[in-house]
């Protein structure tokens, strides 16, 4: 069984690309098979797999039917460039639109355990083709007062996606990203998330760190760079294994994990 997660925001900059790196870091040191599709035209997240940014095929071959998706995956990354904003426009006019990345994805993703989508910042067509393709959805959200109005908007989509193309579509929950809970304004935003949202919030918030920037431009997983930090995203992966139900993964997180003091 694969599990196939979108993780979008509506905001940008709210770590939906550090969350898909990391987490697939994660799961794949507890030996899940893990591919990472890349849905943002800003490829951040191919450079980060060290990615050339002129490969080919990529996603937007694979959107617009000049490729199949596992002619375009390399070492467990199907990568993007700028041609997806070309896609995107060109798929905008084709039946099917919000379809076609679900259809895409369906010989590939059953050779993976984890399929992580890396959505782009913004509500539209590739998030909707996330969604529909998804078995799960997970919202990053910055510990900021506005990060419910994003959740929100984020969420309404969700509903529309179950309601109407992919009603098998679960939530996974939401995750507060690049958090200080030092300030009052994170733990504000915490617990106004905590009251709007309730379990769908995850126990895990991932702390605010320069460290992040410092690993995506060296190229290096934080889990390396600074497992200090790393271990936010050590503890948000056990979490959700457990949502996922999948236990024998879910052990091996657990023994990275730093024996409590
Ligand atoms: N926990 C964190 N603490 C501090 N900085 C972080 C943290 N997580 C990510 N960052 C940094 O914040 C910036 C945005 O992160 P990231 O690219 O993951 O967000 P995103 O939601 O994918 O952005 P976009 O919407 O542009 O795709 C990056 O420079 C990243 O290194
Ligand atoms: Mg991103």
């Amino acid at each position: 069984m694969s599990a196939t997660i979108a993780i979008l925001s509506q905001k940008g900059g709210t770590g939906k690309t550090t969350t898909v790196r990391t987490l697939a870091d994660v799961f794949r040191r507890a030996d899940l098979s893990v591919l990472v599709v890349d849905l943002d035209p800003q490829g951040n997240l191919s450079d980060y797999f060290d990615v050339p940014p002129d490969a080919s095929p990529t996603i937007a071959d694979v959107l617009v039917g000049r490729a199949k998706a596992k002619e375009a995956v390399v070492n467990g990354v199907l990568p993007a460039n700028l041609t997806l904003a070309e896609a995107e426009l060109a798929l905008a006019g084709k039946m099917g639109r919000e379809l076609t990345l679900r259809r895409a994805l369906r010989e590939v993703a059953k050779d993976y355990d984890v399929v992580l989508m890396d959505c782009p910042p913004t509500l539209g067509l590739l998030t909707v083709n996330a969604l529909v393709a998804a078995d799960y959805a997970l919202l990053t959200a910055e510990a900021q007062y506005f990060a419910m109005q994003g959740v929100d908007q984020a969420t309404a989509l969700i509903e529309l996606a179950k309601d109407g193309l992919n009603p098998d579509l679960e939530w996974l929950g939401v995750v507060l990203t690049i958090a200080d809970l030092r300030t009052t304004h994170s733990r504000e935003a915490r617990e106004n998330l905590r009251e709007h949202i309730g379990d769908r919030l995850f126990d895990t918030v991932i702390r605010a760190s320069i460290a992040y920037a410092e690993s995506a431009e060296r190229g290096v997983s934080i889990l390396d760079h600074k497992p200090a930090r790393g271990v936010d995203y050590i503890a948000l992966a056990d979490e959700v294994l457990e949502r996922l139900k999948m236990p024998t993964a879910r052990r091996k997180v657990k023994a990275m994990l730093p024996a409590p003091a």
